[in-house]
């Protein structure tokens, strides 16, 4: 039987996780693993449009956070939950994590209330909060975030944020890893492409034989 695999991927925009996720896509492909590619905010037709919102429009911080919860409780019982029942692989780009750095580390919005919406939104019926069971950190000098964006595309209302924003989100990753530190793989996403990509590689197949090293023993 295969253990849970949600992982999700984090870090402050400009950190380049979306290059790195289609590998190990294709490395869970390779073991002949149902994947589930997603993300957040969006994931499900409804989602997708309250991102609409979530990224461009202005709004009240608790209107905000709230809108990030109500799109990921969507995204949740509509995509996430089914799919790891039917064991596949879910690979989601940002979840709750997000929420912390950027609402609560970057808007600087309380921390308490954002744990009360998380066990409301992700409460399993066994009682448990539903977590990924990895997350990839790809934490990155907010300094050199902002030169790879400068490049990039429009920014949308996060990617237009100050540097001294991502300061505060790069905190709020570090803040939540410290909380949850079984299951966060920092990355220095500072390196070159091929070596991040070999850091997130060993260290997924490093947290995946110690999984089923688990699954023996048990
Ligand atoms: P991002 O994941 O960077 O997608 P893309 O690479 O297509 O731009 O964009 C999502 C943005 O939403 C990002 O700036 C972080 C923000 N965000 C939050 O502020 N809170 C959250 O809970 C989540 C999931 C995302």
């Amino acid at each position: 039987m295969h253990k849970s695999c949600f992982i999700s991927f984090e870090g402050i925009d400009g950190a380049g996780k979306s290059t790195h996720i289609e590998a190990i896509a294709q490395w869970w492909q390779a073991q002949s693993r149902e994947v589930v590619l997603t993300r957040e905010p969006g994931g499900t037709p409804l989602s997708e449009q309250l991102r609409q919102h979530l990224l461009h429009d202005a709004m009240d911080p608790l209107t905000e956070a709230l809108l990030m919860f109500a799109a990921r409780r969507e995204h949740l019982v509509q995509v996430i939950e089914p799919a790891l029942a039917r064991q596949a692989v879910v690979l989601c780009d940002r979840f709750t994590d997000a929420t912390f750095a950027y609402q609560g580390g970057g808007r600087g919005f309380d921390w308490a209330t954002l744990h009360q919406l998380e066990t409301m939104v992700q409460s399993q019926p066994d009682g448990s909060i539903r977590q990924p069971d990895l997350t990839v950190w790809f934490d990155l000098d907010p300094a050199i975030a902002a030169q790879r964006l400068a490049s990039a595309r429009v920014p949308d209302k996060f990617e237009a944020q100050p540097q001294s924003f991502f300061e505060a989100v790069r905190a709020g990753y570090k803040r939540r890893m410290q909380s949850h530190p079984q299951r966060f793989l920092k990355v220095d996403a500072g390196q070159t492409v091929e070596l991040v990509r070999q850091q997130v590689l060993s260290g997924l197949q490093r947290w995946w034989q110690a999984q089923q090293g688990q699954g023996t023993a048990a």
